[in-house]
């Protein structure tokens, strides 16, 4: 077992990178199933469940091999695949398995996982998926010993109109890929817009797809028989395509930034996938500055600043991510006065509450957010990670706190988070990952 421990009240100073998009990577491999041509993938970020990714993609016969020094771009070959079954133990390890269901479909009109795992965040259903494959012409199965395997067929896909009833990452991404292959045009109605459909829809679109209106709410696709690129089957081109940054890693970053009265230059980012943040930050009295053509945000509290409470909703993109909210509520801690949280997103996302408590915050749980009573005086102390995000929270707080903080479970931050430890101690923060054993 290994944990995160924190010699809070440090400043953070300087320049820290950020890498690919967990959210973007997990689909993006996968959709390496619907290629004709090999691929190589950039920008990768170093995390387990993307190591989880390769392993299974490679378990159902695809050839991978790593490129370059930089440990985050791979060289992809799908060309031998032989088999649509994800396997168990593989698929209840992260809840991105779902999307091999919609690769596989796409790409061998059957497949087989487990309904996917993930953080503890409340009901976390599956039906729109399920919807979408039913519309273009697979039967979805729900087998298994506990009812949690879901295996589909169809005998072809075909294009219709689907009709999202709530607005689902998962669900838009896997429409996606089951029918950027299927006859027919497809509509993707109630669309959500989160960069990394976009992303998908780049990559897809780079090797010949065509996919109109990803990050509108009405995405389009004409199916094509063959995803081999511009220059065609059988050619030696290497098709390159490199993640985007990943905002809520970037996200995280500004709020350390921040709490820390910090001065740092967050780099490799959009900014404009920021802008919610951005947004709520600046309300709150943090200076950040844009600077686009460095791919850069600039975080900057004065030593002696004080912050403003502002309220915060999450909703999806291009509103307050929920993936934000965790680590937003440490810094509303720290403001002089009450703020209030409303999570619009998962119904389960406080469990980080009672964890803070123990670091002296101050939040009150309401039907569907939270009351941060601001002004805390956050002090060390022993806290688990409970899901990716919390966990986050908690390496947060524990920079901001006077003393040390120690931080089990940090499995679950690392799912997300590429050598997070080591990219903080860049910019001056106390962090180390030690082994309990
Ligand atoms: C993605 O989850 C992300 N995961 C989550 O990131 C993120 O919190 C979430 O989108 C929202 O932004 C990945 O991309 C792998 P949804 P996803 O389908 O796709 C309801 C993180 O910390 N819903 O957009 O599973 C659902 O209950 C993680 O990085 C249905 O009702 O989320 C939720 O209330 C955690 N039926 C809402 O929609 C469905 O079939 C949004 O869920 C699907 C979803």
């Amino acid at each position: 077992m290994e944990k995160f421990v924190i010699n809070g009240g440090l400043p953070l100073k300087g320049e820290i990178w950020v890498s690919g998009a967990k959210n973007s990577a997990v689909a993006i491999l996968p959709a390496a199933l619907l290629l004709d041509v090999p691929c190589i993938i950039e920008n990768v970020p170093d995390i387990s469940d993307v190591k989880i990714c390769l392993k299974v993609l490679q378990g159902l016969g695809a050839e991978i091999r790593p490129v370059g020094k930089n440990g985050d771009t791979y060289w992809i070959s799908c060309k031998n695949i032989n088999s649509h079954y994800v396997p168990y133990e593989e698929a209840k390890k992260m809840r991105a398995s779902y999307y091999f269901l919609g690769a596989l479909l796409g790409r061998c009109h059957n497949a087989c996982a487990a309904m996917p795992g993930g953080c503890p965040l409340g009901a976390r259903p599956i039906d729109q998926h399920l919807k979408a494959f039913e519309i273009l012409g697979a039967k979805p199965i729900i087998t298994g010993r506990n009812s949690d395997v879901v295996e589909l067929h169809a005998n072809q896909l075909r294009g219709d109109v689907i009709s999202m009833d709530v607005v689902s990452v998962g669900a838009t991404m896997n429409a996606i890929l089951a029918s950027v292959k299927a006859d027919g045009v497809t509509i993707i109605e109630n669309a959500a817009k989160e960069p990394h459909i976009v992303d998908l829809a780049n990559f897809l679109n780079y090797m010949g797809a065509h996919i109109k209106g990803a990050g509108t709410d009405t995405i389009k696709i004409q199916g094509v028989k063959k995803l081999c690129g511009n220059a065609g089957e059988g050619s030696t081109v290497d098709y390159c395509y490199s993640i985007v940054p990943d905002q809520i890693e970037a996200g995280t970053f500004m709020i350390a930034a921040a709490v820390t009265h910090g001065n740092v230059f967050i780099k490799g980012v959009i900014p404009k996938h920021l802008e919610a943040i951005t947004a709520k930050l600046r309300d709150a009295g943090v200076s950040v500055t844009e600077i686009e053509d460095e791919d850069a945000v600039h975080v900057f509290v004065k030593e002696n600043a004080e912050f403003k409470p502002t309220n915060i909703k999450t909703e999806p993109y291009p509103g307050f991510p929920t993936d934000m909210q965790p680590q937003m509520a440490v810094f509303l801690t720290l403001v002089n006065g009450q703020s209030t949280i409303t999570e619009n997103v998962w119904e389960d996302r406080f469990r980080y509450v009672n964890e803070l408590a123990k670091m002296g915050a101050k939040i009150d749980i309401t039907q569907n957010g939270a009351i941060v009573q601001g002004s805390a005086v956050l002090k060390g102390a022993d806290v688990q990670a409970c899901d990716l995000r919390a966990g986050a929270a908690m390496i947060i707080a524990g920079l901001a706190a006077d003393g040390q903080t120690s931080i089990s479970d940090i499995r679950h931050i690392e799912r997300g988070y590429a050598d997070i430890a080591g990219k903080l101690r860049g910019i001056g923060a106390d962090i180390a990952k030690i082994s309990t054993n």
